[in-house]
């Protein structure tokens, strides 16, 4: 088997040439994951597209032969919606989607802001004492854990630890310390569970067992399984986009101006940032249940099949000049939310959290710059997921600006508005109108 993908840190911190020239070279490659495990790797949109949807191909851990290793995780982690064949998974999805729709959604606005402002405040305060602030430990990672976290009632103390074990969970420093990360989490689940099963509460967690506990719709591992991917999945993504997100406004100032001057854009924004920046290079692994033919290569049954979602996302056959970030981009159609039966549940609720996050964030700091320069950037060290570690940020002293009817430019100092005054001058902040 060749190498074809590096997998080494200047992979981890820029994934895109290496998909260039895989997608370039054949439409499927066989490669060895950093465990050692052979994958195919699908790179062209067409083929991860039209797979995503196939039914040959399975999530099911069951059909995998012997060349699959990824997590070893309790039954009790694994019976969850992205490891369940479709009868299970329709049954478990129904229980659990009307906690996620579009309405459900729209009423948690209030909560998802109030805490957004609330940590840009912390954020604006860690400025004003260092000068400098990571947007990750301050801003983008206690967001979505604050969001998914009330909606599971899971007790504020706890809300850290979980989110520090999936993070070791999915991109650990050495290899042995993945065991522990998924014990922690397992033992922590079954504590939650127990929690409120002896005080529900009004949280989705509650009415999960609550389902479970009426009758046979629900198994305990299953049960406990989607309180897992709920929790993982409804913070891992979301705040590695929003650090990415920024990152790569402040790198496009002339996207982040149009956006300052037009914050209508905020939607479209975030649509080509999905596109651009979302961190889940692959979509999960799936094993094919019978032979399937990809690009002119069969596939036997068993084998390990990774979709990449973020080569796809960078195909010129599918993308005019698709590095470019442009967010007035015309054609925002994306797979970083899959597509078909395991379509993200959370979609409406990341799509929500992002605007708001993104929203605040240029609202209240117009003046942020990055603290050292990108190439010093620390980026987790994981092929499946490109997200920053840390997200130094400064403000810059002075900040351009375009007046719009006049046409001049120049520099600024800015004042604040009744929500968010101007500090005294010694304390270093400096806020835009
Ligand atoms: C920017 C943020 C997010 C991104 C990029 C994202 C991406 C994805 C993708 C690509 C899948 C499909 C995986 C596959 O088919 O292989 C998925 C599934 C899922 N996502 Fe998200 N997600 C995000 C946020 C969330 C949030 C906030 C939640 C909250 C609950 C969530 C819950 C789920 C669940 C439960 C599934 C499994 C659905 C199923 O199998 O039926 N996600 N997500």
């Amino acid at each position: 088997m060749q190498p074809q993908a590096p997998f080494d840190s200047a992979h981890f911190a820029n994934p895109y040439p290496t998909y260039a020239r895989l997608r370039a070279e054949v439409p499927v490659h066989r490669v060895a994951l950093p465990d050692g495990s052979p994958v195919w790797l699908v790179t062209r949109e067409a083929d991860v597209r039209a797979l995503l949807t196939d039914p040959r191909l399975s999530v099911n851990k069951a059909h995998s032969g012997t060349g699959y290793k990824g997590f070893t995780l309790p039954p009790a982690l694994d019976a969850n919606l992205l490891n369940i064949d479709p009868k299970d998974h329709l049954r478990l999805r129904r229980l659990v989607s009307q906690g996620f729709t579009p309405r459900r959604v729209e009423e948690l606005h209030g909560r998802v802001q109030a805490a957004a402002d609330r940590l840009a405040d912390g954020f604006a305060h860690r400025l004003t004492i260092d000068d400098t602030a990571d947007l990750v430990t301050e801003f983008a990672n206690p967001l979505p854990l604050i969001v998914i976290g009330d909606l599971l009632d899971v007790p504020e103390k706890d809300r850290r630890p979980f989110s520090a074990w999936v993070g070791t969970m999915l991109a650990p420093e050495h290899p042995g310390q993945v065991a522990e990360a998924v014990e922690s989490i397992h033992r922590f689940l079954l504590d939650l569970v127990a929690l409120r099963r002896a005080r529900p509460g009004d949280d989705l967690l509650s009415a999960l067992i609550a389902a479970r506990d009426e009758g046979d719709r629900l198994t305990e591992d299953e049960l406990v399984s989607l309180a897992f991917l709920i929790l993982m999945a409804g913070s891992e993504n979301t705040q590695h986009l929003i650090s990415g997100g920024l990152f790569t406004l402040l790198e496009h100032p002339e996207q982040l101006a149009a956006l300052r001057a037009d914050p209508a854009l905020l939607p479209d924004a975030v649509e080509e940032l999905l596109r651009c920046a979302h961190p889940n290079q692959m979509a999960i692994r799936r094993f094919p249940t019978e032979p399937v033919t990809i690009g002119g290569v069969t596939v036997p049954p068993g084998d390990t099949v990774l979709l990449c979602l973020a080569s796809a996302h960078r195909d010129p056959a599918r993308y005019p000049d698709p590095e470019r970030f442009d967010i007035r981009r015309e054609d925002k159609a994306h797979l970083a939310l899959g597509q078909g039966m395991h379509y993200c549940l959370g979609a409406p609720l990341a799509r929500m959290e992002l605007r708001i996050a993104l929203g605040t964030l240029l609202r209240r700091f117009p003046d942020l710059c990055l603290a050292v320069p990108a190439e010093r950037l620390r980026w987790r060290a994981s092929f499946r997921s490109h997200a920053l570690a840390a997200l130094p940020l400064a403000r810059s002293p002075e900040v351009p600006y375009r007046c719009g009817l006049a046409g001049r430019t120049g520099t600024v100092r800015l004042v604040g508005d009744a929500a968010h005054p101007v500090p005294p001058p010694d304390s270093g902040r400096h806020v835009r109108a």
